[in-house]
């Protein structure tokens, strides 16, 4: 038997003490350091989970091997039926994956793995492991969203042991754990939610994923402040770790990845919530770009690079004259240093005196634009802004401008000018060397190389 002892546990970070303090050295939070006992025997939750494991073949540890010689064949991706959330994902669910779900209360995490496993279901066995809410509860959200809920084994059960043991039975392709703070490994005296049993149960599903091949999805909740409830490690140990947040338009839900082990981190999938759940937006730039018929001075579209595809989004600028001899400059939406940039080359490569103006930009849709592409919409519209001439509403814009004035093409500029078009822009602003070979009818481009040049097409 071995000799109980007890170790000091931040609840916030995870970091771990010899003695009780106050406040945690690693993260700085106080009053959070709690007693927990520990054992020198692999914990409880990990030896379950082997023993849910021995059917499954491959069980042991791998042995050396050349890394050329180590076949992929179980890496064929399984798609989830929903093709936003797959480009997500990094182009599907990857068999013995864990995801990591996370978002607000209301966010709709639930909703969305509860579609998605009812979609799954009519191929491939699954398995929904609700710990938050009854049976009865998810049975009537599926009859209201009127989902194939025929083949969809479910069950309500908070114990990881009692967890990797029914999976072990039905031997699903595709795990959905809701979520991992109410879960608990049993021999752990401390609560659910806390520090050591997400740990735990985290790596013992983990585990249980990676041995088994079953891809598992957990939810997990997010603290005030935006970040992931638990420790550190629940990131470090998924696979993919993606976010569900609603943008300033309530109905929309974006789900953006943070963390992807199979695939870019950049991507993102567009949902509209409605009265029959989760839809995909297919068409996403029609939501960003939600103009009104009226032009004013100062707004412009852009095309923004996001992931794999073009997005069309709107650029606010406001020029006004600035009462106090302080001048303020704001950014929403885009980097603050780089408009201070951006207002210097105007003022140096275009003659644009702006030192007695409040300047102020906005990212329409609340949508965070980090590429360079929005330099040259963004000197068009400050342009505007200050002149108070409105520009053309079929216009769009997009390049990079450089410390000495010259307007540098940035990638893919045929597929956004193609994007463009098809949303039905027709007047392009874009740098020379982006500038198409054919027109299509009705195209008027303007092909730009220095940041004066702007002067003349507002
Ligand atoms: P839910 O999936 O329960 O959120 P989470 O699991 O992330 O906490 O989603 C609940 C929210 O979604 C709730 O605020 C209402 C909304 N909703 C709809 O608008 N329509 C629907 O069909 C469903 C199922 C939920
Ligand atoms: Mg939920």
């Amino acid at each position: 038997m071995p000799k109980a002892r007890s170790e000091f546990v931040c609840q916030n970070c995870g970091a771990r003490y010899m003695r009780w303090q106050g406040q945690c050295r690693e993260c700085g939070e106080w009053n959070s350091i709690i007693e927990v006992s520990v054992e020198k025997a692999p914990t409880p939750g990990r030896q379950a989970a082997a023993r849910a494991m021995s059917g499954f073949a491959g069980a042991a540890g791998s042995g050396l091997k050349i890394l050329s010689t180590v076949t992929a064949g179980r890496t064929a991706r399984l798609p989830s039926g929903y093709r936003e959330f797959d480009r997500v994902l990094g182009g599907g669910i990857v068999p013995g994956s864990v995801v990591l779900i996370g978002g607000n209360p209301g966010a709709g995490k639930s909703t969305l793995l509860l579609q998605t496993v009812c979609r799954l279901s009519l191929q491939v066995p699954v398995l929904y492991i609700t710990g938050e809410e009854s049976l009865e509860q998810v049975a009537l959200r599926a009859q209201r969203l009127q989902l194939p809920a025929d083949k969809v084994q479910i069950a309500a059960e908070t114990s990881i042991e009692n967890i990797c043991a029914l999976a072990a039975q039905v031997r699903p392709a595709v795990l959905v754990v809701d979520s991992i703070q109410v879960m608990h490994v049993d021999g752990i005296e401390s609560a659910p939610g806390s520090v050591s049993q997400v740990r735990e149960s985290a790596a013992a599903l983990t585990q249980f994923a990676k041995r088994s091949g079953i891809a598992v999805f957990l939810v997990g909740h997010v603290t005030k402040d935006g970040a992931l409830a638990g420790p550190k490690i629940l990131e470090h140990c998924v696979d993919c770790s993606v976010f569900l947040t609603s943008s300033n338009d309530p109905r929309f839900r974006t789900l953006r990845c943070q963390k992807n082990r199979f695939g870019a981190v950049n991507e993102i999938g567009i949902f509209a919530m409605t009265d029959k759940g989760l839809r995909e937006v297919s068409n996403p730039s029609a939501i960003f770009l939600n103009r009104q018929e009226i032009t004013a001075p100062g707004s412009l579209a852009m095309v923004v690079w996001e992931g794999s595809r073009p997005l069309l989004v709107e650029l606010q600028a406001l020029v006004d004259a600035s009462p106090y001899g302080n001048p303020r400059r704001l950014s929403v939406g885009t980097d603050q240093n780089r408009l201070a940039m951006l207002l210097s080359v105007m003022h140096r490569h275009a003659g644009l005196q702006l030192a007695d103006q409040d300047v102020f930009i906005n990212v329409v849709g609340g949508i965070k634009v980090e590429e360079t592409a929005a330099d040259v919409p963004l000197c068009l519209a400050l342009l505007s802004s200050f002149r108070e001439k409105a520009i053309d509403r079929h216009t769009i814009a997009f390049g990079e401008i450089g410390l000495t004035g010259e307007v540098r093409p940035v990638s893919s500029g045929q597929e956004r000018i193609a994007e463009a078009f098809k949303q039905g822009f027709t007047r392009f602003i874009v740098p020379r060397d982006n500038a198409p070979r054919h027109l299509e009818p009705g195209m008027e481009v303007h092909p730009i190389s220095r940041i004066n040049e702007l002067n003349a097409l507002i």
